[in-house]
């Protein structure tokens, strides 16, 4: 049995937001509901994630996405989840997912005033050999009068409301920011609640490693080129050590943990870079700087962006404040 479920006040995610929502007097309650949709859909993929192998989810679905990514059977159950789980929680009126070309639009007369951006399993390439995966959300509030227009999910990320992931790796965590600090919820199986276990975390103001896939070092434009071989053979002091797993959200989380740099620049091959704005780069820049880190195109913030379409891509530098800060001056250099 899992100490949670022997603890009689144990600080469950659901809890957590109801404390979070008396903290502001106008709270209707829709976020913790919308959040409470999210987590139905977080705990179902989880076990699917567990059992892909038996449940025969591994594998691909046969087709591609609109951003060209090959689509597997687990992306698929995901997203349909996390869709059907946002329709009926009367939180939200209009979602973008990775994996549909075209905003989603709630039916009227279940609509409520957010708007979620997300992708439903993220880490895709790793789901047939067992390598971590998750899920990142990021949430905003409808800016238009009426129906909701693709103008509404094409809010720069400083509106975002709230913002996270879940990691499927040895256990199951929601990370979370709603605006006030990043809080970890571990899932405890034994009761179904996500239980908070890592209290206000923060980013170290440096680390030790950086976090890129050096298989495109051909293609890096100068910036990039030389700020990683300062890293590998710096004018002083060690060298970083190297760590890619290549899904973001387990990239991105130790880097929370442990400090250091995650990068997906534009290469020549890939001149915007790769990850997405609206559910990848937004969601995780909100989490770093709640944690006191920071996300940069590496000419902007990533949270200025003002997107342009709802499957942009956007290079992103993310970590500790002072690796970031040293990445950018790399850019000045060059502009
Ligand atoms: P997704 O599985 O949602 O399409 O995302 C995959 C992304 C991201 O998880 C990861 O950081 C990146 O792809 C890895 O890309 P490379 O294999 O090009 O390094
Ligand atoms: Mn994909
Ligand atoms: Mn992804
Ligand atoms: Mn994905």
């Amino acid at each position: 049995m899992s100490s949670a479920a022997l603890d009689t006040d144990c600080m469950t995610l659901v809890r957590w937001l109801l404390g979070e929502q008396r903290k502001h007097p106008s709270a209707t309650g829709d976020l913790t509901q919308l959040m409470t949709a999210i987590l139905a859909a977080v705990k179902a993929v989880s076990s699917a994630v567990r059992k892909a192998g038996i449940a025969k989810l591994y594998g691909i679905a046969g087709n591609t996405n609109v951003t060209g990514d090959e689509v597997k059977k687990l992306d698929v159950f995901a997203n349909d989840l996390f869709v059907n789980m946002l329709r009926s929680s009367y939180t939200t009126s209009l979602m973008v997912s990775e994996e549909n070309e075209h905003c989603i639009e709630v039916d009227t007369e279940k609509q409520g005033k957010y708007i979620v951006c997300f992708d439903p399993l993220d880490g895709s390439s790793n789901i047939d050999c067992l390598v971590s995966i998750g899920t990142i959300f990021s949430v905003y509030r409808k800016i238009s009068d009426g129906n909701p227009t693709v103008r509404d999910a094409l809010q720069p990320g400083r509106s975002i409301v709230a913002a996270g992931y879940a990691l499927y790796g040895s256990a199951t965590m929601v990370v979370l920011s709603v605006g006030n600090g990043v809080n970890g919820f571990m899932l405890d199986p034994a009761i179904g609640e996500f239980v908070l276990t890592e209290r206000n975390i923060r980013i170290k103001p440096r680390g030790k490693t950086y976090s890129i896939n050096e298989g495109y070092a051909k293609f890096w434009y100068d910036p990039v080129k030389d700020y990683i071989e300062s890293k590998k053979y710096p004018k002083s002091g060690k060298p970083y050590g190297a760590r890619y797993i290549g899904s973001m959200v387990a990239d991105v989380h130790r880097t929370l943990m442990y400090g250091g740099i995650f990068a997906y620049p534009a290469t020549k091959e890939s001149p915007k870079g790769k990850l997405r704005l609206l559910y990848e780069c937004n969601p995780m820049a909100y989490i770093m700087e709640q944690a006191g880190g920071l996300a940069t195109t590496g000419t902007m913030p990533v949270l200025d962006v003002v997107p342009e379409a709802i499957h942009q891509r956007v290079p992103i530098f993310m970590g500790s404040r002072e690796d970031v800060e040293e990445v950018i001056d790399f850019f000045k250099k060059y502009e």
